[in-house]
């Protein structure tokens, strides 16, 4: 996915469009471009690379105009390259476009298009809209807004656009489907963006624009309007996000502030939900579907990556706490595989950013097909809370490092929660058991804090395995959501290729990579199935394979057999994914550092896959 920042008003574009780039930079960073409108031109400046880049590119030109529009790109159609990257004009330059999402029919429009002697410059779709949106103005002898308004009837695919006109500076266009745009009202002027984090510094005064709705801004004035024609009342909210959650606070990069969030996060994701005294469980957001839950004869939770992990730690804690069957799914799976939903089903999504497509798509299907969608998200005001009948909002805090880490525990946090929630629903729990559970989950933040001190033992051995080309990582029950999410945390921020494996399967085929080369990191903490593992520490240890064992503080078994211990506290196995994560999270980091990877933004990822 993509970011895109506008801006119109009374002050000079280019460093507010810049400056909001560099915030989004986490939404892709293949390329980024600036269009800006001045004296009925545009200037537009487009550059492979990073917004820095840009800036070097674009320094000693005519930086003038406040009308300006801006796009920092992860690559869907076209490679990366100057060429590619946006904005893209009209064939007479006179409009200009910035686009994230993906225009599906952008072929048969482009087919159209040349047979009617267009000529295209770029391999992208989005050159295809701006180009039909050209064409449509001149053809029908009508307006900007009418324009943009036929053109996007149609489109097939997701899109948020933003789009300049260089004969009315005191214009610009906003429409969006399936991808996020937030617009900020300030006094006079406008602040349009991908997400609010380029905004907030600006003003809190936000509309969350609504898929198939076009904004239109007009010398000052804002007209919204669905592509149906319909003139929508602009709702005008407070954004509640702190300016300095979006900085770094000292740290050396956004991963390492997030993992060192996470006591804060947990305590924010439990505020007003947990009562330990009382045993009881309170979530405001899925209490009108109560009955649902306590009737539930199953839940399927849809998620991808990191939060797909996070619904396998939901289904283990579930299944036990509630005694609901639990089905995990990949959402891109889901969506395409006919599956079997009824409407006694709850189907459980979770998101981070609230904007993954595939996501979306599995929760679209669900839901037509009549089961009740209940979210698990972070970002407030993004497309899934919009989408699904209940949720509960994780508050963890904007997350801007790619590889998710406090989201994820905050993720499971929720999970746990609504696990704890159901059980109490169900009265599959005693109520000196509940008690007991979120007495400790309680003091769960605490425990993280003394958990990550671990951060000098995490450091020492990134410095044993950094040059590892394999990794692989080992768990049984809970602790093997938490081997699958500490391998995709290396693999994705330092290259290594790394795998999560239930540890008993080890012996089924991957027992055969083991060697003294390949690092094999396995959860081994004291729970239920601790001598298991050991055993299984031992089949590695047979075959010189080099381990790494998470294990409870104190622990003397393992620290006879395994190369590098990590301790943690010790607390109920319930909840070992809130501590076991931690120092996988930080190992991954030191080892992407020392191997001279871009930790916040590694190669050809995205914070949010907005697209199939
Ligand atoms: C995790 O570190 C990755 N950034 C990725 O797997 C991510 O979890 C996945 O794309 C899902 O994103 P979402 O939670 O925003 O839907």
């Amino acid at each position: 996915m993509c970011g895109i920042v506008g801006y119109i008003g009374q002050r000079e574009a280019w460093q507010i469009i810049v400056k909001g780039l560099k915030r989004l930079e986490y939404r892709g960073y293949d390329s980024a471009g600036v269009a800006l409108v001045d004296q009925q031109h545009i200037n537009h400046y487009k550059k492979t690379g990073k917004v820095s880049d840009l800036e070097a590119a674009a320094a000693g030109a005519n930086l003038q105009g406040r009308t300006g529009i801006g796009h920092t790109r992860w690559a869907t159609h076209g490679e990366p390259s100057d060429r590619n990257a946006h904005p893209h004009l009209s064939e007479d330059g006179r409009l200009a476009i910035v686009h994230n999402g993906i225009i599906e029919n952008y072929g048969p429009l482009k087919e159209e298009l040349s047979s009617r002697g267009h000529v295209f410059q770029s391999d992208t779709d989005t050159e295809v809209l701006i180009h039909l949106i050209a064409d449509i103005l001149a053809e029908e002898k009508t307006d900007l807004l009418e324009a943009v308004r036929i053109a996007l009837t149609q489109v097939i695919g997701a899109y948020a656009i933003l789009v300049t006109d260089r004969e009315h500076p005191e214009q610009l266009i906003a429409a969006r489907k399936g991808s996020p745009m937030v617009i900020g009202v300030g006094n006079g002027e406008y602040f349009i963006a991908s997400d609010a984090s380029p905004i907030i510094e600006y003003t809190r005064n936000v509309i969350y624009l609504k898929d198939r709705e076009i904004a239109f801004i007009n010398g000052g004035e804002l007209l919204i309007k669905t592509i149906d024609n319909e003139v929508q009342t602009p709702y005008i909210q407070k954004l509640e996000m702190q300016l300095e959650m979006l900085e770094k606070a000292g740290y050396d990069h956004f991963m390492l502030k997030e993992i060192h969030e996470q006591p804060r996060s947990i305590r924010d994701c439990m505020r007003g939900r947990i009562y330990p005294q009382e045993g009881k469980v309170q979530l405001g957001g899925i209490k009108e579907y109560a009955d649902k839950l306590r009737n539930a004869e199953r839940i399927i939770i849809v998620a991808c990556g990191t939060s797909w992990h996070a619904g396998l730690v939901g289904e283990y804690l579930i299944e036990e706490f509630a005694r609901i069957p639990v089905g995990v799914e990949y959402a891109s799976e889901f969506r395409y595989r006919n599956p079997i939903i009824t409407e006694r089903d709850i189907v459980i999504a979770i998101s981070q950013s609230g904007e993954t497509a595939d996501t979306m798509a599995a929760i679209e299907l669900a839901k037509e097909r009549g089961a009740t969608i209940l979210g698990i998200c972070n970002v407030v005001g993004s497309s899934i809370p919009r989408l699904t009948h209940g949720g509960v909002y994780t508050h963890a805090g904007p997350e801007i490092g790619v590889a998710s880490t406090k989201a994820f525990t905050a993720q499971v946090t929720v999970l746990t929660l609504i696990a704890m929630y159901a059980a109490q629903l169900r009265g599959t729990l005693a109520q000196s058991k509940l008690v007991e559970l979120l007495t400790s989950l309680e003091d769960i933040p605490t425990l993280v804090e003394k958990t990550l001190a671990c951060d000098q033992a995490t450091q020492y051995i990134a410095a044993e395995i950094k040059d590892a080309t394999n990794a692989i990582f080992l768990g049984r029950g809970v602790g093997f959501p938490v081997a699958l999410e500490g391998a995709l945390k290396l693999k994705e921020i330092s290259y290594i290729h790394a795998e999560g494996y239930p540890a008993a399967e080890m012996k089924h085929g991957p027992i055969a990579l083991i060697d003294e080369e390949m690092p094999v990191v396995v959860i081994a903490t004291q729970n239920s199935s601790y001598e298991k593992v050991i055993s299984n520490i031992q089949e590695v240890k047979a075959r010189k394979g080099r381990v790494i064992a998470i294990v409870t503080e104190g622990d003397t078994a393992v620290r006879a057999l395994a190369d590098y211990v990590i301790e943690i506290p010790d607390a109920d196995e319930a909840f070992l994914p809130l501590l076991a994560t931690i120092p996988l999270q930080l190992l991954s980091y030191h080892t992407a550092l020392l191997r001279g990877c871009n930790v916040d933004q590694p190669r050809n990822l995205a914070k949010s896959v907005t697209v199939e």
